[in-house]
């Protein structure tokens, strides 16, 4: 059977005697303890390590002899911390004494410089003049002081719903640990994904949105210790596939260009990483192997099916889109104006065309309808204008087309005939009819009647009669004036 009350003092031999004295008495008077009007209470309440602590004793009667202090929760010999007898005062340490207790006269014990392991039950025991006994528990609650843990991620390059986050908080704390993406607390889905303790978070199949900066944290009432981030990169895509443009006209998946106009064919997808581009024209692999390929001076050779390919080197995965570039047909908006447009004898008059192709090669103005000898002028590729069999001296061109004539008399009314042909060959005329008033009268100038509600001054004779090359030896091989 242990002894309840400790005599264990090798070194001090004036109080031997004493204490054997005691030791007898405590065996013949052992009485099981009864309900403690004692109680103890750790200051401060939550200790943290390296704290001073003292087990504050109340309720103590005013009769007693000596205490004794033991850790644990049984009154045996090998856990007495200290035993005091209170006059003269005097302390003996015990087997459980570690040279941090100290037991003060009104029987509290101060433990200096607690560490957790001095955590768990202490038991005073107290001694009478009766040498009568009773016990009292307390109760210690060191906390450690937190160092960060460590946060290992078996991997921190993923893909998406392909890989699993992997990620285990580290500590050899007993802390309670809780978790942060990018600072803020974990997100209520990742949180399912944490194990019963909080150390381990597994996510299956990682969405790109579970991508970013993890901590995970310790904490206990005295103090709190964050891990340093572990970025998850996740890679995803490419999603859908599209080409967009912005200078040309689009319905779906046809671009429609101008002649000569350029335009820029931008691939666009969503991908971590960027992806990688590749093109294609017409299933001949093309230059181009950035989100840009650009077509510069449109024409009919490269007209055709364009197809971006996206690919990720990391998801390995792939997606395209493609166009159709075609050459817009031109639409016939052309339209003669007389400026001004009730012109009078003696007065000058341009037959103004608006709409005039872009692609404009030559043209050629006829007095009358498109024949030979009926031609006024006709202007060259180099831009220059020649006179035809029908000048007059009074005739001019210009770049844009339009016909100057000067010094109107009244034979200049009639029918005007305009022929342009284009760099791809297409021609087209159109006339209008002019007519000059007198000088001083009021008369309207009429206009021959539209034949095309869409065009009101003038009408398309004809849209691809003679071929290129036939215009071309038309306008060209007669003498220059
Ligand atoms: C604990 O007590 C010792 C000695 O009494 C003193 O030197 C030390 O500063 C105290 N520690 C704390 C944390 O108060
Ligand atoms: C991470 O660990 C888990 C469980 O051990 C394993 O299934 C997974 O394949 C690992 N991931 C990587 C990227 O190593
Ligand atoms: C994690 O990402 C943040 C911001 O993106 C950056 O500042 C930090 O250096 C990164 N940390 C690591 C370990 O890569
Ligand atoms: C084509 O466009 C370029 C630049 O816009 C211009 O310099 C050139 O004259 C144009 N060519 C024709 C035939 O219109
Ligand atoms: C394509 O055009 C864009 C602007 O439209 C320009 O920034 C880019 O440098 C061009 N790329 C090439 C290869 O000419
Ligand atoms: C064509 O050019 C002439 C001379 O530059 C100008 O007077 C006329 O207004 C222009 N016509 C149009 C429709 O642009
Ligand atoms: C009108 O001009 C034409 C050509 O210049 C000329 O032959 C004709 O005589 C002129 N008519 C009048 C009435 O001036």
């Amino acid at each position: 059977m242990a002894l309840p009350w400790s005599s264990w003092d090798p070194h001090q031999r004036g109080s031997w005697a004493w204490k054997g004295l005691l030791l007898t008495a405590l065996l013949i008077t052992w009485i099981p303890p009864a309900p403690a009007l004692l109680n103890i209470l750790a200051i401060p309440e939550k200790p943290a390590q390296g704290d001073n602590v003292t087990l504050l004793v109340r309720g103590l009667p005013g009769d007693l002899v000596a205490y004794n202090w033991y850790r644990g929760t049984d009154l045996s010999q090998g856990h007495l911390i200290l035993s005091y007898i209170i006059s003269p005062a005097d302390e003996t340490p015990g087997p459980a004494y570690t040279g941090r207790e100290a037991v003060r006269p009104d029987g509290s014990l101060d433990l200096r410089d607690v560490v957790p392991e001095d955590s768990g039950s202490y038991i005073l025991q107290t001694l009478n003049q009766q040498f009568q006994t009773d016990i009292a528990y307390g109760h210690l609650l060191v906390y450690e002081i937190l160092s960060p843990p460590l946060l290992l991620a078996n991997g921190t390059k993923l893909v998406e719903r392909r890989d699993s986050i992997h990620l285990l908080c580290s500590t050899p704390s007993t802390g309670d640990v809780r978790w942060f993406f990018n600072g803020e607390p974990l997100p209520i889905s990742s949180r399912l994904g944490l194990t019963p303790d909080n150390r381990v978070l597994v996510r299956h199949n990682v969405r790109r949105e579970e991508a970013g900066a993890y901590q995970c944290e310790v904490w206990n009432p005295v103090s709190i210790s964050r891990s340093d981030p572990v970025n998850l990169t996740v890679y995803y895509g490419p999603d859908r596939v599209a080409i967009v443009q912005e200078s040309a006209f689009q319905t779906g998946c046809t671009v429609e260009a101008e002649f000569n106009a350029s335009l820029t064919l931008c691939c666009v997808t969503r991908s971590c990483p960027d992806p990688e581009y590749t093109w294609s024209f017409n299933g001949q692999t093309h230059e181009s192997t950035t989100r840009y390929l650009n077509i510069s001076g449109m024409t009919k050779d490269k007209e055709g099916t364009y197809t971006c390919i996206a690919k990720n080197p990391m998801t390995e995965l792939s997606g395209s889109a493609s166009v159709l570039v075609k050459m817009s047909v031109a639409t016939s908006a052309m339209t003669i104006v007389p400026v001004p447009t009730k012109p009078t004898e003696g007065r000058d008059v341009i037959l103004s065309v608006q709409g005039y192709p872009k692609d404009l090669l030559v043209y050629a103005w006829y007095r009358g309808t498109a024949s030979e000898p009926n031609r006024l002028l006709s202007q060259l590729p180099s831009g220059n204008w020649i006179a035809g069999p029908a000048h007059t001296g009074r005739e001019m061109g210009f770049a844009n087309c339009s016909l100057l004539i000067q010094k109107l008399n009244l034979t200049d009314t009639g029918r005007y005939t305009l022929k342009t042909v284009t760099l791809q060959g297409k021609t087209e005329t159109l006339d209008v009819q002019l007519q000059v008033s007198k000088g001083s009268s009021l008369t309207m100038g009429t206009v021959s009647p539209p034949s095309d509600r869409r065009l009101p001054w003038g009408r398309i004779l004809s849209a691809s009669a003679p071929t290129k090359q036939e215009f071309l030896e038309d306008l060209c091989y007669v003498s220059p004036i």
